[in-house]
């Protein structure tokens, strides 16, 4: 038990702002910037589940790192006045762990189960009747004299984040009434976030800076928060403080962030798919042996933003090169044999 408490569960969800810092992390939907259609669906849910006094159904959030699924669970517990406990699907290694955390919680809780992917499959079994009828079976002796008890538990709502639905099992996936995929950020979007953080983080910047840093963000608020920080600390010391178009664009360049924020593995990745094989198609598998790097890493954190930029495409046998691709790393003369 005292290992669940420690470790397994808690309800503080400020991993990532420094304690010196003001919270970046938005606590309201007025401050969660984009995400329009999730966001609505789900402020239509909460709002339909507090007139019916019942919990708000099971709910499953997925897209690529440092979206806002995180931000998003602890958002919905506020606006439902639930209180949150919060957990991984790593942290929970037993199926008794997660029969714990089930029993341990109260009627109207949000359980929130990051990574949910990662689950175990017995651990996995145990949510099943829980998600369904609120209900766990517990198996108690041995052999023979085994008996499985039925424990009721307090209606709650699970909160499920995940940056891969594909790997859920069907059976749990199943069992979420509400699922939601969140979008990589388009550049208007990323700019107001970065206002918005750079107002909690009393740093002056305008338009043009807040543009220039917004578009090479990877459509990902996280990453435009920390080039934010970074950009700050340019400003700060190489220049008056503020953040204009001009000190973004250098600090950014010194920091060899390229235009459209793309690093070395992104051109490593496009560079390969060209060099190795002809622009494609290529299996996942075969890029990531390529250029060494794991293939999941590759379909969560690069391939989605190559594909928003159109540089590259998915097709039933695998990734290409689009002539945008070609043409952006200054590829010329090939893209006549592409047809996209
Ligand atoms: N819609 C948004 N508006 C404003 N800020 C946001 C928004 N979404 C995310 N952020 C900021 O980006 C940071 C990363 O978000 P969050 O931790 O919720 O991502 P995540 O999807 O849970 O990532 P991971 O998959 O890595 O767990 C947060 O600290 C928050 O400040
Ligand atoms: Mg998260």
């Amino acid at each position: 038990m005292r290992k669940i408490k420690n470790r397994i569960i808690t309800t503080d969800f400020n991993d990532e702002d420094s304690i010196f810092e003001p919270k970046l992390r938005p606590d309201s939907f007025d401050g969660y910037i984009g995400q329009e259609k999730v966001k609505s669906n789900l402020k239509i849910y909460i709002e339909a589940a507090k007139q019916r006094g019942d919990v708000l159904d099971h709910v499953l959030l997925y897209g690529p790192p440092g979206l806002g699924k995180t931000t998003l669970s602890n958002i919905i517990a506020k606006e439902m006045n639930s209180k949150i406990k919060i957990t991984s699907g790593p942290a929970i290694e037993r199926p008794g762990d997660m029969a714990a955390i089930l029993n341990g919680l109260n009627e109207g809780d949000i359980l929130f189960i990051d990574e949910i992917h990662r689950l175990n499959r017995l651990t996995e079994e145990v949510l099943y009747p829980a998600m369904e009828d609120f209900v766990i079976d517990i198996v108690i002796g041995k052999g023979a004299a085994a008996k499985s008890i039925r424990i009721d538990l307090p209606k709650f709502t699970l909160v499920g984040a995940t940056t891969r639905a594909g790997l859920l099992t069907a059976p749990l996936r199943d069992r979420f009434g509400v699922i939601n995929r969140l979008e990589l950020y388009s550049y208007d979007e990323l700019k107001k976030i970065i206002k918005r953080s750079a107002e909690v983080l009393c740093i002056d910047i305008d338009d043009k800076g807040a543009e220039e840093i917004a578009k090479r963000a990877r459509g990902t608020p996280r990453i435009a928060n920390r080039l934010l920080k970074r950009v700050r600390d340019f400003a700060q010391v190489k220049y008056d403080g503020n953040i204009t178009g001009d000190v973004a664009s250098e600090s950014l360049d010194i920091l060899e962030i390229d235009k459209m924020g793309l690093d070395l593995t992104d051109r490593k990745l496009i560079m390969g798919m060209i060099e190795k094989f002809g622009g494609g198609p290529v299996g996942i598998d075969t890029m990531a042996v390529s250029i060494g790097e794991e293939s999941d890493t590759i379909e969560d954190v690069y391939e989605p933003y190559l594909i928003q930029l159109g540089f590259i495409k998915r097709t039933p046998r695998g990734r290409v090169v689009t002539k945008l691709g070609y043409k952006h790393f200054g590829i010329v003369g090939m893209e006549e044999f592409i047809d996209d």
